[in-house]
């Protein structure tokens, strides 16, 4: 199955953009459910820099699709009072393309850049004087003749965006003054926001009923809100437009999402594991071979809730299933060679 297609892919799907115009983003840090400790933290850097009438340090923001970077980025614009322009690495293809966006900024304005280890190496190089002191070195001319012209830019605030931050190259790494990771989000959590998005989407729906969708969705918000469509959608043809525990129960079962919120690459990437490499060790390029996955896929996209869940763990000899997964597949374990693994 294409990751797009995916109804448990945390990441964003070509409908999905709309939810902006739709009002379902949260826009101020008390309608921002859960990362309490991160909301503090920005709330207090926010706080200090505009007393200080200075632009927020650069902040970069990492963790699985879907956890909320895109929304937090635009609530950080908006409680600073500045514009936010948005592009994403693979977006800028050329250094010229970048110092085109850099000069048009206005003073504190936010430059959120998603997916942002994706910059390739050139247009990454304009970012650090960009950073460090607010401006671009342009080059004039060719050969022995061309000169370096230093051209100021407006104080901004770069807000990066990534699902993995041990691929972003050190020296960019290190111009960033705030770096904080997203967590998996508790079911608690996310039964508010699926509350709070019923609310908004117009569908009745008890607290049994969200506590079942919220179980499902992989501690994601992206998720949730999109079991949570799906599920109306069951709830409007089978069931008078009310969602229970029933009509959620049902609705995911139609749609292949299991208790866990594991679907079938989950469990075709745990059955692959367990039968055709004892449970591991294995590299995570022979184990995304094996299910004809892509191993950057299972990195961000599987992996990490699957070792949220206590059912992989990462070893320096490779990927292990933990004991759970036997018992979650209802399949004996090969006591020989896996109790080793596990002393
Ligand atoms: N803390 C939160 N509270 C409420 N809704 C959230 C929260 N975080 C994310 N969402 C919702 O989840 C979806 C995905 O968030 P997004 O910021 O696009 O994730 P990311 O950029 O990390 O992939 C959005 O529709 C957003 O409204
Ligand atoms: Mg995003």
């Amino acid at each position: 199955m294409k990751e797009e297609e995916r109804i448990l892919s945390g990441k964003i799907q070509a409908d999905e953009e709309e939810l902006y115009e739709q009002g379902l983003r949260p826009l101020t840090f008390a309608d921002y459910i859960g990362q309490e400790k991160l909301k503090e933290k920005l709330n207090i850097y926010i706080k200090a820099a505009k007393k200080r009438k200075e632009p927020l340090d650069h902040v970069l923001l990492y963790g699985p699709p879907g956890l909320g970077k895109t929304t937090l980025a635009h609530i950080i614009a908006r409680e600073m009072g500045v514009n936010i322009k948005l592009t994403s690495g693979p977006a800028i293809g050329r250094p010229g393309d970048l110092a085109a966006i850099l000069t048009n900024l206005e003073s504190f304005d936010v430059l959120f850049i998603d997916e942002i280890h994706r910059l390739n190496r050139s247009v990454e190089e304009v970012l650090y004087p960009a950073m460090e002191d607010f401006a671009i070195d342009i080059i004039i001319g060719k050969g022995p003749g061309a000169r370096s012209l230093r051209l100021d830019l407006a104080p901004f605030t770069l807000i990066g965006a990534t699902t993995r931050a041990g691929s972003l190259s050190a020296p960019l790494r290190d111009r960033f003054g705030v770096v904080d990771r997203l967590n998996y989000y508790n079911k608690e959590e996310l039964c508010r926001i699926i509350l709070h998005t019923a609310k908004k989407l117009q569908v009745a729906i008890d607290l049994r009923g969200a506590d079942k969708i919220a179980t499902a969705a992989r501690g994601t918000p992206r998720i949730a809100i999109r079991l949570l469509k799906r599920v109306r959608d069951f709830a409007q043809i089978k069931a008078d437009n009310i969602i229970n525990e029933q009509v959620a129960t049902e609705a995911l079962a139609m749609l292949e999402v299991d208790q866990m919120g594991l679907d079938q690459t989950d469990r075709h990437l745990l059955l692959s594991l367990v039968q055709n490499f004892d449970g591991g060790p294995v590299g995570i390029d022979t184990l995304a071979a094996s299910i004809n996955e892509e191993t950057e896929t299972i990195e961000d996209v599987y992996e990490p809730y699957l070792m949220q869940i206590g059912f992989l763990n990462r070893t320096p000899r490779g990927r292990v299933a933990t004991e759970q997964v036997y018992d979650y597949l209802k399949i004996e374990i090969n006591k020989d060679k896996q109790q080793k693994l596990w002393k």
